[in-house]
C-alpha cells in the first residue's frame, strides 16, 4: 500500500498547485479498500499500484462531490472540504482529481481505461438517482439495489475486472467478486449508520433517513409495519429526528428484526463473491474481514 501511497502523492505533485496540495492533504485517506483489491489482484504487475492511485483519486473526487451534494459537514470523522473552505472548492478540487485519474488512465490498454471510465458514469448515474429517490420515502427494495450497485458497487466491480485483465486472470470471476462485495459493503455501511454512534461512524448516526434514504433497514421495516406506524415513520422520513423518534424506530427494527434481515443480504451477497473467487484465500479473507466489521 506504500506504493499506492507513493503514486497519489506523486500525482498530486503533478498537478503542480500548492493549494491542490494543501486540500489533499487534510484529506484523510479513509480504508482504500479499492486500492487494497487491485493489488491484491494484481500484485504482480508493476502498474498495479498506478491504477490502485486512479482509482483512489476518482473516489476521492466522487466523496467531495457527494459530500457538496449531501451538505455534509463530516468525512471520515474530519470536517469535510465543502464545510472548511466551501462548496466552490470542494467541487473544483473534485474536479482536479478525477480529471487527472483520467489523464493517468491513457497509459493502461483501451479495455481497461474503458472499464473504469464507463464505472464513473455509472456511479454518477447512481448518484443522481440516490438523490432523487431521496425526496419521497422509497419502499421498493429493487430500486434501492439498482441504486446501490451503481453508486458504490461499479467502481468496486471496475477495479476488480480492471486488475484481473491485467495481471491476465479471468475478469469475469473478479467482476462479480467486485459486484457482490461492493454491495454487501454498502448494506454493512447503511447497518452501520443505524447501529453505531458518532463517535464511531465519524458523522451523525441515523444521517441516511435524515437525509431521505431509505436504505434496507428502513424498506424491510415499512412493510411489515401497521398502517398507524407506517404513517408514523412516513412522517418522520427527511427530518431531524429527536432522541425519543430516533428511539422509536431502533426498537420497531428492533421488534421486527430488519437489521439482522439486511444483515442475512449482505451475507448472502458475501458468500456470492466468495464463490466467484473461492480458490483465492486473500480475497476470501477481505470479505470476511469486512463482514466482521459489522460487530
Ligand atoms: C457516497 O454515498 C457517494 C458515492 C459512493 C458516489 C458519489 C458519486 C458522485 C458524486 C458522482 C461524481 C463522480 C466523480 C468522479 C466526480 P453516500 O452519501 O451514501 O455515502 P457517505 O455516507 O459516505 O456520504
Ligand atoms: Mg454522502
Amino acid at each position: 500500500m506504500q506504493r499506492v501511497e507513493r503514486e497519489i502523492e506523486r500525482l498530486i505533485k503533478e498537478i503542480n498547485y500548492d493549494e491542490v496540495t494543501r486540500l489533499f492533504g487534510m484529506l484523510f485517506g479513509g480504508k482504500r479498500l479499492r486500492a487494497k483489491l487491485i493489488l491484491k489482484i494484481a500484485d504482480s504487475n508493476e502498474k498495479a499500484p498506478l491504477l490502485a492511485a486512479i482509482v483512489e483519486l476518482i473516489h476521492g473526487a466522487s466523496l467531495l462531490h457527494d459530500d457538496v451534494i449531501d451538505e455534509a459537514t463530516l468525512r471520515r470523522g474530519v470536517a469535510s472540504v465543502n464545510a472548511t473552505d466551501g462548496s466552490k472548492t470542494a467541487v473544483m478540487l473534485g474536479d482536479i482529481l478525477y480529471s487527472k485519474a483520467f489523464t493517468e488512465l491513457i497509459s493502461f490498454e483501451k479495455e481497461i481505461a474503458r472499464i473504469i471510465a464507463s464505472s464513473v458514469t455509472a456511479l454518477s448515474k447512481g448518484e443522481m438517482m440516490d438523490v432523487k429517490m431521496a425526496d419521497e420515502f422509497n419502499s421498493d427494495e429493487e430500486k434501492y439495489l439498482d441504486m446501490l450497485y451503481l453508486k458504490t458497487a461499479t467502481l468496486i466491480e471496475a477495479s476488480a475486472e480492471a486488475a484481473a485483465i491485467l495481471a491476465g486472470k479471468d475478469s469475469s470471476s473478479h467482476a462479480l467478486y467486485g459486484k457482490n462485495l461492493g454491495l454487501s459493503f454498502q448494506i454493512i455501511d447503511d447497518i452501520l449508520d443505524i447501529i453505531s454512534d458518532e463517535a464511531t461512524l465519524g458523522k451523525p448516526a441515523m444521517n441516511d433517513f435524515v437525509e431521505g434514504k431509505c436504505t434496507l433497514p428502513y424498506i424491510y421495516l415499512y412493510k411489515v409495519l401497521n398502517d398507524d406506524d407506517k404513517q408514523k415513520l412516513l412522517s418522520l422520513h427527511a427530518k431531524a429526528l429527536s432522541e425519543q423518534e430516533a428511539l422509536w424506530i431502533k426498537e420497531k427494527m428492533h421488534e421486527h428484526k430488519t437489521v439482522e434481515k439486511s444483515f442475512e443480504l449482505a451475507r448472502k451477497l458475501s458468500g456470492e463473491a466468495m464463490n466467484a473467487v473461492s480458490e483465492d484465500v486473500e480475497l476470501v479473507n477481505i470479505l470476511q474481514t469486512m463482514i466482521k466489521r459489522s460487530y
